[in-house]
């Protein structure tokens, strides 16, 4: 479980995020809804470490972040695994070892015990035998999975993947989409994902974070989404044509 409370973040005068609050569940899939610059990616890298909040507190497992030394924040580091926007792979690296390089910077396997955690991920996200081919080799879909195992190679307690699905055909979106929702019941890990995708929130919208203008606009799930009265949600979720028409024949 993560809880944050009243994270604000500027960007010089740009005031990005503005007293954040929410509770990401364990085991579940928390999405961070909003639109394109609302601050979900800002949030999410305040999480990871990559940028530093203003202010407000943040507790993994009840474990005040702004309290640990240097060398708990070092380990607590390796308990996160990190989907990127896009999905960032090395490119001069084959798959084997791009999943094995997090193994290699923070462990000290002997090589045959980082193969056989490599192959039992690379099975996990339905890649098998797949070791030597490079990023260039992969389809979109295949790169995301890729990525996928590199981000569990080192069995987080945390998972957050920025617009896991962006880029691809609907069809492999929703595959990408459940492996997580997947992988995170299976290893009861806190998953938080951000998009901006409608299809994602109805396929697994359990804990859902509405962000507007970098404020906390509105929460809940995939089933009471739909009946809310707010007018900055109803915007969201009903700017396709397709969700408007089904909300209107429901
Ligand atoms: N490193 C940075 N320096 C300055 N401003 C930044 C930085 N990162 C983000 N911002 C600003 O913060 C705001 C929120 O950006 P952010 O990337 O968090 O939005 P987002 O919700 O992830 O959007 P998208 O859906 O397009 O990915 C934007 O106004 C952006 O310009
Ligand atoms: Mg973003």
């Amino acid at each position: 479980m993560i809880e944050i409370k009243g994270i604000e973040k500027s960007f010089d005068d740009n005031h990005v995020l503005k007293n954040v609050s929410f509770t990401f569940e364990k085991g579940k899939t928390n999405l961070i809804i909003g639109e394109s610059g609302s601050g979900k990616t800002t949030l999410l890298k305040i999480l990871v470490g990559l940028h530093k909040k203003d202010q407000g507190t943040i507790l993994f497992n009840g474990e005040d972040i702004n309290k640990m030394s240097n060398k708990e924040i070092r380990r607590f580091r390796q308990e996160i695994g990190m989907l990127f926007q896009g999905a960032a792979l090395y490119d001069y690296l084959t798959v084997e070892e791009n999943i094995m390089f997090p193994l290699n910077m923070f462990t000290n396997k002997t090589h045959r015990e980082k193969l056989q955690r490599v192959n039992s991920c690379l099975k996990r996200v339905n890649l098998e035998g797949k070791n030597d081919l490079m990023p260039s080799e992969l389809s979109g879909g295949m790169k995301k999975r890729v990525a996928i195992a590199r981000a569990i190679v080192m069995e987080p307690k945390y998972l957050f993947c920025d617009e896991p699905n962006s880029g691809l055909d609907p069809k492999t979106a929703i595959l990408i989409d459940n492996l997580i929702q997947e992988i995170t019941v299976e290893y009861n890990i806190t998953t938080i994902v951000n998009t901006h995708d409608m299809n994602s929130v109805i396929q697994i919208g359990d804990n859902i974070a509405f962000i507007h203008r970098g404020e906390m606009w509105w929460k809940g799930n995939k089933e009471n989404l739909f009946r809310s009265n707010n007018k900055e949600l109803s915007n969201f979720v009903f700017a396709s044509k397709l969700f408007k028409r089904l909300k209107q024949s429901s």
